[in-house]
């Protein structure tokens, strides 16, 4: 195995310094390492965090390999600064068995490039009817402990309820999409002044805060852990504000989109402004972006979504909601939040492993700890081309924008996947 010493690198903002990686960990710290077997990699002006982990990816394998494989997400994560994600249920064959979870678990590991950890459906097919197997996919090989309907709401109490008392035996979390599917029937936009000037019918904040609200107390009732996904409204945000204040154990992801992008992106009908929830106000915006600074929203999360060019280059009212997310995310979090590296790790990288329970994941680099880690470069600016993704899909919301920060190695115990920028297989 290739040593690696990387030389004046600032680990986490820190003063910079020097870090070597010998046999899948950090080996030394310091100024002034020497290593004569070691590659040596110039870190001036680079920044090492923690890999990042992304808590919500959608692989699209198995089912939709044409939009996404494994393979190709991984590769993209990689890219993007990743070295663990969590995978959504949302395949076809859905993952709501040990079978399948075992399946995109194996994959993950045989492409070798992040580590892939599952999450396990709640309902069996998605469909909010009955229980998946729970218990079972908790003790397959891929060790479920995030369960999420993802796409679709875990809309009935009763079930929500039960789900939540099952993963408490095994510390594990249900990951909520919170919509109240009443109240968002044939939604094409977030419900608001431009929904109304457009003429599409719209989703209305207080579809994802009702759900939040009541999600809450169940948990608090269960006294189990709940995790919110792609928190999207002002609203919502005080809802969380709240039940942390009451002690709740509820955790909240905010998408890279839902901190940049408003509604008056449907007025171009560009469907690759399509997402769900969708995108909301400049005043969410700055609810969302406060949340997190403050920790009332606890992570980034990208909602990776990658669909084939029939699902998106089509009309509005027809196109699938979603966009790509592993290889903007940093760049898009350097342009909310600037170099306050301390919180980027945070957010984007500590706290996600904590909650998907990851172990060697979001640790800062230090003596001892499992090379898992990627190198910034805050001053280099890049301009996104969706052809040069290494996604299979080509739906990102910043085609041809220069954004800010380029991932310029990417380590996984030990092993570079991306050096010089690109991945390494
Ligand atoms: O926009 C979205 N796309 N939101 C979701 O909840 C699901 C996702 C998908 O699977 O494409």
């Amino acid at each position: 195995m290739t040593a690696y010493l990387i030389k004046n690198v600032s680990v986490v903002g820190a003063a910079p310094t020097d870090l070597l990686i010998r046999d899948g960990v950090v080996a030394e710290a310091g100024a002034g390492l020497t290593a004569p077997d070691a590659t040596v990699l110039d870190g001036t002006g680079l920044v090492a965090l923690p890999g990042l982990v992304d808590l919500h990816t959608h692989l699209r394998e198995p089912g939709r390999e044409d939009a996404e494989t494994v393979e190709s997400g991984s590769r993209a994560a990689a890219l993007g600064g990743y070295t663990a994600v969590c995978a959504m249920a949302n395949t076809s064959p859905v993952a709501d068995t040990a079978g399948v979870v075992e399946q995109v678990w194996r994959l993950g590991r045989e492409a070798g490039l992040v580590d892939v950890q599952p999450i396990g459906a709640v309902t069996v097919g998605l469909a909010g009817e009955r229980l998946a197997e729970l218990g079972a996919m908790a003790d397959s090989a891929a060790r479920v402990r995030i369960f999420s309907d993802d796409g679709h709401c875990v809309a009935d109490p009763k079930l929500m309820r039960r789900a939540l008392e099952y993963v408490k035996a095994f510390d594990g979390v249900i990951a909520q999409h919170a919509e109240e599917p009443r109240l968002t029937e044939g939604a094409q936009m977030h419900e608001g002044e431009v929904s109304t000037r457009l003429g599409l019918t719209g989703w209305p904040a207080v579809a994802e805060e009702a759900i939040i609200a009541r999600d809450v107390l169940l948990a608090e009732h269960v006294g189990s852990r709940l995790h919110i996904c792609h928190v999207s409204t002002a609203g919502s945000v005080e809802v969380l504000r709240h039940a942390k204040a009451r002690g709740v154990k509820v955790t909240a992801e905010v998408t890279p989109h839902h901190l940049l992008l408003t509604d008056e992106k449907a007025e171009t009908y560009d469907p690759v402004y399509k997402v769900n929830p969708p995108l909301r106000t400049a005043a969410d915006i700055a609810a969302l972006r406060a949340a997190l600074a403050e920790g009332v929203i606890d992570i980034v999360a990208t909602d990776h979504a990658p669909h084939a060019v029939e699902d998106k280059e089509c009309e509005w009212a027809y196109a699938r909601p979603g966009m790509l997310g592993l290889e903007t995310a940093l760049s898009i979090a350097l342009d909310v939040l600037g170099p306050q590296w301390d919180l980027i790790a945070e957010r984007m990288s500590r706290a996600p492993a904590r909650i998907a329970g990851l172990e060697g994941h979001g640790l800062d680099p230090a003596p001892g700890v499992p090379a898992n880690l990627t190198l910034v470069d805050p001053a280099a600016h890049r301009t996104i081309e969706p052809a040069e993704l290494a996604s299979r899909s080509r739906n990102t919301p910043y085609a041809r924008m220069t954004l800010p920060g380029r991932i310029v190695a990417t380590f996984l115990r030990g092993e570079p996947t991306v050096l010089d920028g690109k991945a390494v297989k």
